[in-house]
């Protein structure tokens, strides 16, 4: 099993571990007494033979409950739910909750484990991509407020990560792309091999025919075929975000850079439920949208040279993800101004100077789409 440490001042305050099989979790649950699971439900399969595999080796289970993974139910509503079922076990302060799912149930979960009597500790095993390589990893929790995005959270370290490439295998081709944009993302920011490497993976996946947006045909065998490929991207994506968390575990500063794209992102899918309809854009299709968004307007404020957004956009398409805006920039405007992130009514952009070379750029909304205006 591989291990990939996050570090605050010398001191291992979080663990990410990459395995294979499903019995490698239960020595990372030693010496726990007792072990509570929340899992999506719909990979609820998956959690019982977890469940199994640890009740067999003598891991203290008591207790499995299943949430919804959608945005509308990551409220404070689903965090009760999960607070009232531990209440009702008789989970004590010294259990452990053990999260298994996507990053809506992770988020959800680490944040009420956290104030669930003041704070018990909780583990994840991630089952998308995007929680494998984003998520699940460096301690941010919460829930969303109306229609803002995890308006509500703490960032607090889950006692370990423990990704499983092989639980992703179920995954729909589309959710395996949304995953795919965090982790191109994370290696704009860090890592320009690992981004021409995994450009080049994901844009073999077009090579697979046939095969629908929601449609698991022929992608299924498609990634077990892949898996080393795959596990060593996951690795590779892990490392950065572990190495940036472990510099700036509270966003000071460069932990920032990990929302490359984010306020566009965020402003996207904040004006598509704040109109009343359901996303059309999940996170990580929003992600390449607003990483593309950032890479036009890094060239608009002259902080890249020309055709690093073409390129950023053409890398992208290649791999099937979306890169235009599915609306005016006017009104990206509001909604960017909503964004938590906003501080004086300027906003920390991260725009790309290259790839693997990101810098923090203060301006406002306003700012930014007039300089978008001009680029497009
Ligand atoms: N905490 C952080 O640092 C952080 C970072 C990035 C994103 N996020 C959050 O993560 C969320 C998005 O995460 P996500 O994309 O994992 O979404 P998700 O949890 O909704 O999962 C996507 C879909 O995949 C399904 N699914 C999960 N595992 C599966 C499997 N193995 N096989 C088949 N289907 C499976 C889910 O039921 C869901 O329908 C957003 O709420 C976002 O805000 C958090």
């Amino acid at each position: 099993m591989k291990k990939i440490e996050i570090k605050e001042g010398g001191r291992t305050i979080g663990m990410v571990c990459v395995g294979q099989a499903l019995s490698e979790v239960v020595p990372l649950l030693d010496g726990y007494p007792a072990v509570y699971v929340v899992h999506d439900m719909n990979v609820r399969d998956k959690a019982a033979d977890l469940v199994s595999v640890l009740s067999g080796s003598g891991v203290n289970v008591c207790g499995l409950m299943s949430v919804e993974a959608a945005e509308e139910n990551k409220n404070m509503d689903t965090a009760m739910r999960i607070c009232r079922w531990l209440m009702e076990s008789g989970a004590e302060r010294s259990a452990l909750l053990l999260a298994v799912g996507g990053g809506i149930t992770t988020d959800m979960a680490g944040f009420a484990a956290s104030v669930y009597k003041r704070g018990i500790r909780f583990a994840y095993i991630p089952t998308t991509l995007l929680a494998q390589v984003d998520a699940a990893i460096g301690g941010k929790t919460g829930v969303n407020l109306d229609s803002y995005k995890n308006m509500i959270g703490v960032i607090r370290q889950p006692q370990f990560t423990w990704l499983y490439p092989e639980v992703l295998t179920t995954l729909t081709r589309r959710d395996f792309l949304s995953g795919a944009a965090e982790m191109l993302k994370t290696f704009i920011i860090s890592g320009g091999d690992c981004y021409r490497e995994c450009v080049d993976f994901l844009g073999s996946l077009n090579l697979v025919p046939g095969i629908a947006a929601d449609s698991k045909d022929g992608f299924e065998s498609f990634l077990r075929l892949n898996q080393g490929r795959l596990s060593d991207l996951i690795c590779a994506a892990a490392a950065v975000k572990a190495a940036i968390v472990s510099e700036d575990q509270f966003e000071t500063g460069l932990r920032r850079r990990l929302n490359l794209g984010h306020t566009f992102a965020h402003a996207i899918e904040w004006y598509e439920r704040a109109g009343g309809t359901d996303c059309a854009l999940s996170h990580g299709e929003a992600v390449a949208v607003g990483t593309v968004l950032a890479a036009r307007l890094s060239e608009a404020s002259g902080v890249s040279g020309h055709g690093l957004a073409d390129r950023i956009a053409d890398n992208f398409a290649r791999c099937g993800l979306p890169t235009a805006c599915p609306f005016g920039l006017d009104d990206l405007e509001d909604a960017m101004n909503k964004d938590k992130k906003a501080e004086n009514g300027k906003i920390h952009f991260i725009l790309i100077r290259n790839i693997g070379e990101t810098i923090e750029y203060d301006m406002t909304a306003a700012e930014a789409v007039a300089l978008l205006k001009g680029a497009i």
